[in-house]
């Protein structure tokens, strides 16, 4: 993936940021997003078993994809993630977890299954194009890739600055505060988020805009594009 320094925030900064938000606690009790069900749907109507997760985080949706018999290797840039999957799931071959981006995947691997949930998001426009387009690359003919990101018309919270802004109504923000201090978040818009997956895909289910009122005392509604698509056999 090129992301050639542009936009703030490296991937190591990432990395750094979500371990510290894993060892406070983040998604360590939440249940799985409702579009694990439909992922489990998509993938045995084509008698799909195995695939990769990029962003798996701490395992509240790759624990329950895997308990559903998707053999999905978790990739993820946070150590910390990592090690909190490796104690809920002990048995799991050491092969299914890797620290990491897609760059650090074997050249020429191929899944039958690419799930990427609120991760294609971290950076600059072209660096969540880029990243997007580089997942797609990984799936296997007549494969899925499942894809949760964010969406304009979320209410943007906290403090932050909008760094980009493109006719098509995609944005990215830099916050100023709170734990993506200092880094670049981008959040799609319906027609730009489809632009971003190669022509050899076909939407299975189209992308729909989930909304999620934030926990009071936080204001406003954070809003997710959901969509799965398959790539010509
Ligand atoms: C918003 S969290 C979502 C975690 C998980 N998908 C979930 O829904 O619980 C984003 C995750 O993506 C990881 N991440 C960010 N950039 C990444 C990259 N380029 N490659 C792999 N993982 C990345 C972070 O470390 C974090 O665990």
């Amino acid at each position: 993936m090129d992301v050639d320094g542009s936009g703030a925030g490296t991937e190591g900064e990432v990395a750094e940021r979500w371990d510290d938000e894993y060892r406070r606690g983040r998604y360590r009790d939440e249940p799985p997003v409702a579009m694990v069900e439909t992922v489990i749907e998509e993938a045995r109507a084509r008698g799909l078993r195995s695939g990769l997760y990029i962003g798996c985080g701490n395992g509240r949706n790759l624990v329950p994809l895997r308990e559903a018999g998707l053999d999905l290797v978790g990739l993820d840039v946070s150590g910390e993630a990592l090690e909190a999957l490796r104690e809920r799931l002990p048995d799991l071959p050491p092969d299914r977890l890797v620290r990491g981006t897609v760059d650090d995947l074997p050249p020429g691997a191929r899944f039958p299954l690419v799930v990427g949930i609120q991760v294609f998001q971290h950076g600059t426009r072209a660096r969540c194009h880029d990243h997007v387009r580089t997942a797609a690359g990984l799936v296997s003919p007549g494969g899925l890739l499942c894809v949760r990101v964010n969406a304009v018309g979320t209410h943007v919270h906290p403090e932050h600055d909008v760094v980009e802004t493109h006719p098509d109504g995609g944005l990215t923000v830099r916050y100023r505060v709170g734990p993506k201090k200092g880094l670049d978040v981008h959040f799609f818009a319906e027609d730009e988020l489809r632009a971003a997956v190669p022509a050899d895909f076909e939407p299975v289910v189209a992308p729909t805009r989930v909304t999620e009122r934030r926990v009071p005392p936080a204001p406003g509604h954070w809003c997710q594009w959901e969509a799965i698509w398959q790539r010509a056999a």
